[in-house]
């Protein structure tokens, strides 16, 4: 009997995945003991890595987790756009004395290899971004026994994530940290992104899926709010990012909380699709000329973003985060897990008693 999401849930949080070595399996672990449910990020990740990474949470939690993958990205490109974006990049290898990378690497990110490792070996979710799978990649999961989520950043994004057969969607506002998971990146909608909860409403009445929110959510509050709002569960990035536990570099954990970095932006600066990131010099320097050119300006600033986060310039990194990154708070992820928790528990207790009109 294939299972439902519903049944995975004991708290209604999700731990987002991050690719890029921030979901590791200690973070994961963290937040599945805790009774949320914990992700790995396979974007980016070899097939190997991935296997090693699902075999060493298995070994530290015996609940349910996840995993994402990325979807092949085909479309194209244009060529002198990346050409021209690989020669205004120059300034930034010498700096950090590195080339640039191929922008020609690989497009398809291992996906088939990766969806083979999780129908050979099953996991409990597994979660798509930047597409929708074939319907038969879902069914065949679901034959799995595979509760499958897919990002959806329009309703009718998620209309085509309930025609395609997953068992969920994921409904990722325009607040999120890191990529919006638009099916077809698109600049003609550049400016067009729904905020959390407008796209909620409009989700939840356009397909009868469960729906996952995500984006901005740091607060037990705002998961009451989007639960109200008709969601069945929260998705939680950047507020994960900041725990011990995540893999990502202690300038960039710093970062989220320092007066010095106000605000986020969408930008394809980094990688060629729009992520959100903390605005830094990079992003300010090279994001206005940045192509809609994904995964090939990714491969083409990778080497120089490796060193600068080795040297921990926080000025030429992909600071990833969330609209809400000014609350993020360090606590160890499982009781961090505990404090949303209480305080959703509080937000619909007042709620439930009629609010500040009670
Ligand atoms: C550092 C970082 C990496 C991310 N990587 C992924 C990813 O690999 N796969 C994915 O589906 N979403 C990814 N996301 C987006 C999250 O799934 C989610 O939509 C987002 O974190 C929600 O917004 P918040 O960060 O404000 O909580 C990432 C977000 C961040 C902050």
């Amino acid at each position: 009997m294939p299972r439902a999401l519903a049944d995975l849930l004991t708290l209604p949080i999700v731990q987002a995945p991050m690719a890029g070595g921030v979901s590791t399996p200690e973070l994961a672990a963290a937040v599945c003991e805790a009774g949320a449910l914990g992700f790995l990020a396979g974007g980016y990740r070899a097939p190997d890595a991935l296997r090693a990474d699902i075999e060493r949470l298995r070994g530290l939690t015996d609940r349910p987790f996840g995993v994402n993958l990325f979807l092949p990205q085909w479309q194209t490109a244009d060529p002198a756009a990346v050409e021209a974006y690989a020669r205004g990049l120059a300034g930034e290898s010498a700096r950090y004395g590195t080339a640039t990378g191929d922008p020609y690497g690989p497009v398809d990110d291992a996906y088939d290899a990766k969806l083979a490792l999780l129908l050979a070996d099953p996991v409990p979710v597994v979660s798509f971004h930047f597409g929708v799978p074939e319907p038969e990649v879902l069914d065949a999961l679901r034959r799995a026994g595979t509760v499958t989520l897919v990002t959806a950043t329009t309703a009718e994004e998620a209309r085509a994530v309930e025609r395609a057969g997953a068992a969920a969607v994921i409904a990722q506002g325009i607040e999120a940290g890191g990529h919006q998971g638009t099916h077809r990146d698109d600049p003609a909608r550049d400016r067009a992104g729904l905020g959390l909860l407008a796209l909620l409403a409009q989700v939840t009445e356009s397909v009868d899926l469960p729906v996952v929110a995500a984006g901005g959510i740091m607060r037990g509050a705002q998961i009451a709010a989007v639960l109200a709002a008709g969601a069945s569960a929260a998705q939680l990035g950047t507020a994960f990012l900041a725990t011990p536990e995540s893999g990502a570099p202690d300038p960039h954990k710093r970062a989220l909380t320092d007066p010095g970095f106000p605000h986020t932006e969408p930008t394809r600066a980094f990688t060629g699709r729009p992520a959100r990131a903390l605005v830094n010099r990079f992003l300010r320097e090279h994001g206005a000329d940045a192509p809609a050119a994904y995964p090939a300006v990714h491969h083409l600033t990778a080497p120089l973003r490796r060193v600068a986060a080795g040297t921990g310039d926080t000025q030429g990194m992909a600071l990833w985060a969330g609209q809400g990154h000014r609350l993020a708070r360090a606590l160890p992820a499982g009781r961090l897990v505990e404090v949303l928790a209480a305080e959703l528990r509080a937000a619909t207790t007042e709620l439930a008693d009629g609010g500040g009109a009670g």
